[in-house]
């Protein structure tokens, strides 16, 4: 019920105002018709929204209203949004919210593997052990980030499901530039500001040679962290810092679910990123950009001219061959720093 009132609570408010809060009042009666309950009942769940730190506001003959809704993380808060997106959504059908955990990867996989459906979600506040690409660990502090992993089975080849971490980036650079924020994707899959890295991603797959069971597709995302570990600090920069503000990090986790499930219908028309290509190249850093390929068969310099429908990395070599760049081999930093 709290989730639902929460929703009712946002529902008809038209535009959240900048607290996140809404411009209208719901009559407690209309509560208590709605869920069966006593005023008691709804008084008491108004009671624990405020102590969650939801600003309520109750006016005599108007009802209850949302004054302020900071930037809180929680189940409730994640579902309440959910629930005002309309029919025909998938992704987060289920919601795994965890205050703490390991890796929401892992968490994901181990419900892939006990039968949890494709747009499972797991969110959570703070992981205990973020993983990120090539072995390295991502740093998951409590209270400022977002951290959370999709579950797909998609119907296609396993090498065509491995582009699915540049449609995520692409869903993730939408959102991000939805908040006024100036930031683009570094190839395949970081999104950037400023030079400074902002969100991650580590798709990870569960497959056999010509079959997917699962995918699991995680993004970590700086969103209000204010200071960095000093091993990071110079290449790592958050949302808020970028922005000036505080960002809800519910909403902009809805907002990126709603582009990716628009990116993945696209991508499915193909199963391959044909019809991404223009919105994925808008967002690329790399492009016509000097790059260094660390490729372990050798390094070279280049200009990235754009990614192929599969997500390859296209790089003019000095000598005007055009090679590909596939993004599990190698890494592509730019001549001169991260981009
Ligand atoms: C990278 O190295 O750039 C990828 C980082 C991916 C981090 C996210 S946070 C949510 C999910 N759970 C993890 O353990 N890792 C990913």
């Amino acid at each position: 019920m709290k989730s639902e009132i929460l929703a009712l609570l946002r529902e008809g408010m038209g535009r959240e105002n900048a607290q996140g809060g809404s411009q209208e009042y719901i009559s407690g009666q209309e509560l208590c018709s709605r869920f069966g309950v006593s005023r008691t009942a709804i008084w008491k769940v108004m009671n624990q929204l405020k102590e969650e730190g939801y600003e309520i506001e109750a006016v005599q003959n108007k009802g209850y209203r949302l004054k302020a809704s900071p930037d809180v993380m929680g189940e409730n808060e994640i579902q309440s949004r959910f629930a005002n997106r309309g029919e025909g959504h998938w992704a987060g059908c289920r919601l795994m919210y965890f205050p703490e955990t390991g890796s929401t990867n892992i968490d994901a996989k181990k419900a892939a593997e006990e039968g949890a459906p494709e747009g499972t979600l797991v969110v959570t506040d703070c992981q205990n052990t973020g993983r990120g690409r090539r072995g390295r660990s991502w740093s998951s502090p409590r209270g400022c980030n977002l951290y959370f992993t999709l579950l797909l089975r998609p119907d296609c080849k396993p090498e065509q499901a491995c582009m699915l971490t540049l449609v995520m980036a692409l869903a993730a650079a939408e959102a991000v530039a939805e908040l006024g924020v100036a930031a683009g994707i570094k190839w395949p899959n970081d999104i950037v500001a400023h030079g400074k890295k902002v969100c991650g991603i580590l798709t990870e797959m569960s497959a056999e040679p010509d079959y997917i069971h699962y995918v699991v597709i995680g993004c970590g995302i700086n969103v209000n962290q204010m200071d960095f570990p000093e091993e990071i600090r110079a290449t790592a920069t958050s949302l808020a810092l970028e922005k000036g503000e505080r960002i809800t990090r519910s909403a902009l986790l809805l907002s990126i679910m709603e582009h990716f499930e628009k990116a993945y219908d696209t991508f499915q028309e193909t199963w391959d990123l044909t019809a991404l290509l223009p919105a994925y190249h808008s967002y690329l850093l790399n492009k016509d950009a000097r790059v260094r390929v660390l490729d372990p068969k050798g390094e070279f310099c280049g200009t990235a001219r754009g990614i192929n429908k599969t997500g390859e990395l296209l790089v003019e070599k000095e000598d005007g061959e055009l090679t590909r760049v596939y993004a599990g081999e190698v890494s592509v930093r730019g001549i001169y720093g991260y981009v």
